[in-house]
């Protein structure tokens, strides 16, 4: 099985099961408790956080570790709001991750004013000439498309304009190398499963000095802002990937790029009708974004993974919906283009040749599907508008 869903989720380390494996079997005692075998939980806690930190170039204290990215957004968004005056604006952009979007609509009903800015046609947001708002929120790269957003040139508007700025960096911390120290946003959030750590915890990202209200109240974990019992075996996991995504920045992306490219280049060499989505030159390596025309997104992926390849047609929460992407709707495609595209999605993990074994796999499901789509006979259901 060839694995291009890596936007979705990516595959543990063995070393990364391996740290995370003694904090279940051996060292499972309370990070709170008294004696030395808590301290040594409560200090393997740190050290994940210094790594956490390392990756974005932020300190040790300005990382509270959550259950994932979904929380970390909703943590930065409703404690922003929380502080705010009720006449304040908040404004994000339409292709962000449903953890911001869904967090946010809520806000709104709760009475706050919410602008949800446009994108062009390449993905990208139209930064306004105005910030009138007390607050943004945009992501650093969307996890369909992999389009990197304009986040420098809004910190730096934002900034001139005392707006606070947070992002949701889940799809870039780990994959590319960044740092809020160049680019001074006031919030990030990050999840460990896209990089190599396992699922169900994350981290926000707080620059020192700004306001944080607690999360969930309760025995006063993470400097009181988010209580619980601390996820030991998940956060030692994170660490251990955060240092190995570390140490992987200055090569991986240009060797994911070029087995992402390598995989584009053959498809549009094989399969006719093929159109590469998004703004190709503001791009993260990993993402390849292709609509086929005449093709069913859905039913490829179904073929696909009978011919063992696996990827997606959208983000992995948006699977089965039968809405088409918000994303692609924003950049102006009509439903059928947008029920036709699909996502490969690279990792350090993958190789050139199962680069090129996947464009052959797509070529031949792409064209069994189109000569089922033409006789009508077939088992996959196709969308008519
Ligand atoms: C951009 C973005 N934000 C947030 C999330 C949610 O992260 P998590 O799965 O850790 O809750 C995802 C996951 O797909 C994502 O791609």
């Amino acid at each position: 099985m060839i694995y291009l869903d890596n936007a979705a989720t990516t595959r543990p380390s063995t070393s990364v099961l391996r740290s995370m494996s003694s904090f279940l079997e051996d060292c499972w005692q309370n990070p709170s408790s008294g004696y030395r075998a808590s301290k040594r939980v409560s200090e393997a806690i740190e050290e994940a956080r210094a790594s956490v930190a390392q990756l974005i170039d932020a300190k040790p204290e300005e990382i509270y570790f959550t259950s994932g990215g979904t929380e970390s957004n909703n943590m930065a968004l409703f404690s922003v709001d929380s502080l705010l005056p009720a006449e304040a604006v908040m404004a994000t952009s339409q292709i962000e991750h449903s953890a911001i979007l869904r967090p946010l609509e809520q806000i709104e009903q709760n009475g706050r004013a919410v602008d949800f800015l446009p994108v062009d046609a390449l993905g990208r947001l139209i930064v306004p000439d105005h910030f009138p708002y007390s607050f943004v929120s945009l992501m650093w790269a969307n996890n369909e498309t992999g389009v990197m957003q304009p986040i420098q040139e809004v910190v730096e508007k934002c900034r001139d304009a005392s707006v606070a700025v947070h992002t949701d960096a889940v799809q870039v911390v780990g994959k590319q190398k960044i740092s809020v120290r160049e680019t001074p946003v006031d919030m990030l959030s990050l999840s460990g499963h896209k990089f190599n750590g396992v699922k169900g915890v994350g981290a926000l990202y707080v620059r020192s000095g700004f306001r944080l209200q607690p999360y969930l109240y309760g025995g006063g974990q993470e400097l009181g802002k988010r209580s619980g019992t601390e996820n030991v075996a998940g956060i030692v996991a994170m660490g251990q990937a955060a240092k190995e995504a570390y140490e992987r920045l200055e090569t991986a992306p240009s060797e994911i790029m070029a087995m992402r490219d390598a995989f584009e280049q053959k498809v549009l060499e094989l399969v006719p009708g093929v159109d590469v989505n998004g703004d190709l030159a503001r791009r993260l390596p990993s993402h390849s974004h292709l609509s086929f025309c005449d093709c069913e997104a859905e039913g490829l992926v179904i073929l696909l993974d009978e011919y063992g390849l696996q990827c997606s047609s959208g983000s992995a929460c948006m699977t089965g919906k039968q809405q088409p992407s918000h994303v692609q709707t924003a950049m102006g495609y009509d439903v059928k283009r947008a029920k036709s595209s699909l996502r490969f999605s690279f990792s350090h993990l993958n190789t050139l040749e199962e680069a090129l074994q996947a464009a052959a796999l797509v070529q031949k499901a792409v064209t069994k599907l189109r000569s089922v789509q033409n006789t009508g006979t077939g088992p996959v259901v196709i969308y008519t508008p």
